[in-house]
């Protein structure tokens, strides 16, 4: 299409005399008045808004609410729907309206504007009212733009959106979205609207969200979810119908035999995540999901005369060197003491001195029973270390041999399944756990990463695994320490 506008305006500018001012109710109007669906299922007739998709705008648009997210299936209209409001909001939004549309890339964001586009096209009122160029709707009557971009940092700087919509949250990152939280808080009113299917992994913005919307605390925050029940089936089609409203109308527009198709073609972890709405991890993954996270207590206090052990697992170059403490006690904590992470540079080094001296610290400090430590790349250190503070308190402990590291591991599991030890809730320490993925082995399972080389670190798992095995070492000695007392 050749960039520029077409010939000057000449109609009337629409009048929506009459209609309601309540925002929600507004724009499902025009939706319905104004819109025609351009493709698939019903193509070429006036959009029939289904009741889902009116939950969703009149959730979303509710006076006070500033962000709102939708967590659905794939194929349930969430380009679809981004594009009928984006529209709706050039027309009945506020004068002056700027409609960001983001998705992962140019060419994503393009397909919700290429959608736009066209249902302005379908309807010669609004075409006769609108000048579209290769980049971007304009509507003269109301000073109304919309502009697709690419879920980019400096994309999304510059602009004063009314309404952000970002099809598909888990490919934004942490920074892209607070530029774009902060870019449309600037107006009195204002949204931004992240429809999504659930990410594959807890190391995820929108997993952060979601939790943030479950606690229901925020009054500006409007969370609502469409998910299978956990642990149906995947041939469950009632299951299927919960999770997919489009599917679930009574006019869908989401056929049972396409889902069926898809079904025997991906893996099961796959189809729940992108068809049932689920938070399902990879089938290689470690721990179930959620299983860490439920474990967090912060506000525990370590007291310094309490008995700890300290696992460490540290690299010798530009890798993550994790200090992991966990008290000897019947029920275990288990806290970050050090954590030091590559920050994407490849010319970062492990700060040797300051890992060093943090371990001195909580000698000196606290009640350190042992250190535990992995001497690959530190063996110097270490030495120098049990010179310091005598040779039983430091011990080495290759996470490398998997006769040790195998039942450590399973420990950690049990107690995690079973819910008998707490921690500090450290995020950084949450993530190495979500990108821990089991290796089977004759002596249990063991953990590695994702792929050789991945940025996804595990080490403070690592760490932690070898803390709790030694913390429940020097609980059972305590233990029967009390036992031959007593006799
Ligand atoms: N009321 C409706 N709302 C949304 N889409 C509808 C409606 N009626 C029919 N359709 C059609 O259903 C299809 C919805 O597909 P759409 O691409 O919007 O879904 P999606 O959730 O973005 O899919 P994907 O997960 O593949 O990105 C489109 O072809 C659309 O034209
Ligand atoms: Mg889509």
């Amino acid at each position: 299409m050749m960039a520029g506008p077409k010939a000057a305006i000449k109609a009337d500018p629409l009048s929506f005399k009459g209609w309601p001012r309540d925002r929600a109710r507004r724009r499902i109007r025009f939706i319905k008045e104004y819109l025609v669906t351009p493709r698939g299922h019903g193509a070429g007739k006036p959009v029939n808004l289904r009741a889902f998709q009116k939950e969703i705008i009149t959730g979303a648009f509710a006076p006070g609410i500033r962000t709102a997210l939708i967590s659905i299936p794939r194929a349930n209209g969430k380009t679809a729907i981004a594009a009928m409001l984006g529209l709706a909001e050039l027309f009945v939004g506020p004068m002056s309206a700027e409609v960001l549309v983001v998705a992962s890339d140019q060419r994503q964001a393009n397909i919700t504007f290429k959608l736009a586009k066209r249902m302005v096209e379908l309807n010669p009122e609004l075409a006769d009212r609108t000048h579209i160029f290769s980049d971007r709707i304009y509507v003269p009557e109301t000073d109304s733009t919309l502009v697709p971009l690419p879920a980019e940092y400096g994309a999304l700087q510059g602009y004063d959106p009314s309404l952000l919509i970002v099809d598909e949250l888990h490919v934004v990152t942490e920074d892209v979205w607070s530029a774009a939280v902060t870019a449309a808080g600037k107006r009195p009113e204002s949204l931004t609207l992240a429809i999504s299917t659930p990410a594959a992994s807890e190391d995820s913005l929108m997993w952060r969200l979601v939790k943030h919307g479950r606690e229901d605390e925020d009054a500006q925050f409007y969370l609502r979810e469409w998910a299978a029940p956990e642990g149906c089936e995947v041939t469950d089609r009632d299951a299927w119908r919960i999770a997919n409203p489009a599917l679930a109308d009574e006019d869908p527009f989401l056929a049972e035999d396409a889902i069926e198709a898809v079904r025997k073609t991906i893996r099961e972890p796959v189809f729940r995540q992108l068809r049932l709405g689920q938070w399902a991890k990879g089938i290689d993954s470690w721990l179930p999901f959620g299983a860490w996270e439920d474990l967090a207590a912060p506000e525990v206090v370590v007291d310094p005369k309490q008995k700890i052990v300290l696992g460490f697992d540290g690299s010798a170059s530009g890798d993550s060197t994790a200090l992991i403490g966990c008290t000897v006690e019947k029920q275990p904590h288990v806290f970050v003491a050090g954590l030091w992470e590559n920050p994407h540079d490849p010319r970062w080094r492990v700060p040797r001195r300051e890992v060093i001296d943090q371990i001195r610290y909580m000698f000196n400090h606290y009640n350190v029973v042992e250190l535990a430590a992995d001497p690959w790349g530190w063996r110097t250190e270490l030495e120098e270390l049990a010179q310091e503070f005598g040779e039983k308190r430091v011990l080495m402990w290759n996470t490398a041999q998997a006769q040790r590291m195998g039942p450590a591991t399973d420990r950690m599991y049990q107690a995690v399944v079973n819910k008998e030890l707490t921690h500090d809730g450290n995020q950084s320490m949450a993530n190495h756990f979500s990108h821990a993925v089991a290796k089977s082995s004759t002596v249990g399972d063991l953990i590695t990463k994702d792929k050789r080389n991945s940025p996804r670190k595990i080490d403070a798992a690592v760490a932690a695994i070898v803390a709790l095995d030694r913390s429940a070492f020097h609980s059972k000695k305590a233990g029967r320490k009390v036992a031959s007392f007593k006799r």
